[in-house]
């Protein structure tokens, strides 16, 4: 381990409520892996945790997510910084961070004097942001393998966090939003983007594919209220156009 990275667990470590040589000890490839051993992903979860689709996800991705009508990585990353209302020194945590595209953004735009740890579950996606952190050189971004509905960190550690693309992975909505409104201070920002829908959660063969993969389009609705009863405050959610959405939000005071 280098003296770079040696500083950045000593930075990080108060984050988790540990030291850092308790960090050092689960580092595997440039990842701190906190991912509990009886983790059983969902289909979904487990179809991204390949070296191959993991590599065709950071591939197509942008190409992709055009050609059905959502917005271009650039628009949605400058669109997630606005409503995080990023500033130099921030520290920030990225949720479903995948190969890292918002991570690396997220990163450029709070500078060295900020910290910025992307976490997700799959050890694939994790390489490829690995790989993308070192080649961009940002000495101050901690990638760490860990599950959204129980994250590792203290309450109130972070002053802003965002996931982009990951709320229609998660089993478990409420649980997941409860888990980031902990992690956050008090008045924290909140934003998150990706698959959203009009209307209630599909019947019939979507309903079925739904509960089977845990993929699905995020009812708005369900997500305002479910950001509601987490302990946000302010939520405000909006469609960008027919399947995409953002969300912003505050850690609202006092709230456990
Ligand atoms: C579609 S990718 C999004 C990657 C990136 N944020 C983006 O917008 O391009 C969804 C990511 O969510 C991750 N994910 C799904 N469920 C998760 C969970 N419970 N905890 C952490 N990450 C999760 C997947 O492993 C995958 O990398």
């Amino acid at each position: 381990m280098n003296a770079t990275y040696s500083a950045l667990l000593e930075r990080a470590a108060p984050l988790f409520g540990r030291d850092a040589a308790w960090l050092a000890g689960r580092v595997r490839g440039g990842v701190v892996d906190l991912l509990r051993d009886d983790f059983a992903p969902t289909a979904t979860q487990r179809a991204l945790d390949t070296p191959l689709t993991a590599w065709l996800y950071d591939v197509v991705r942008d190409r992709a997510v055009r050609s059905i009508g959502m917005p271009a990585f650039p628009d949605e990353a400058r669109s997630v910084c606005e409503r995080l209302a990023l500033a130099q020194g921030d520290v920030v945590l990225d949720v479903a961070c995948g190969h890292g595209n918002f991570t690396a953004e997220i990163a450029r735009r709070v500078g060295a004097d900020g910290l910025v740890v992307g976490l997700d579950i799959a050890g694939a996606m994790l390489a490829r942001a690995a790989a993308r952190v070192a080649r961009e050189r940002l000495d101050h971004v901690l990638l760490v393998r860990g599950d959204a509905l129980a994250l590792p960190f203290a309450d109130g550690a972070f002053a802003k966090a965002n996931c982009a693309g990951g709320l229609h992975q998660m089993p478990d909505l409420g649980r997941a939003l409860g888990e980031m409104a902990r992690v956050l201070a008090s008045g924290g920002r909140f934003a998150a983007s990706g698959f959203a829908q009009r209307g209630a959660a599909p019947a019939g063969w979507r309903g079925v594919a739904w509960r089977r993969f845990a993929l699905h389009f995020v009812p708005v609705d369900e997500l305002r209220t479910a950001l509601r009863r987490a302990g946000f405050a302010d939520a405000v959610v909006e469609m960008a156009g027919r399947w995409f959405a953002y969300a912003s939000a505050r850690r609202a005071s006092g709230s456990t």
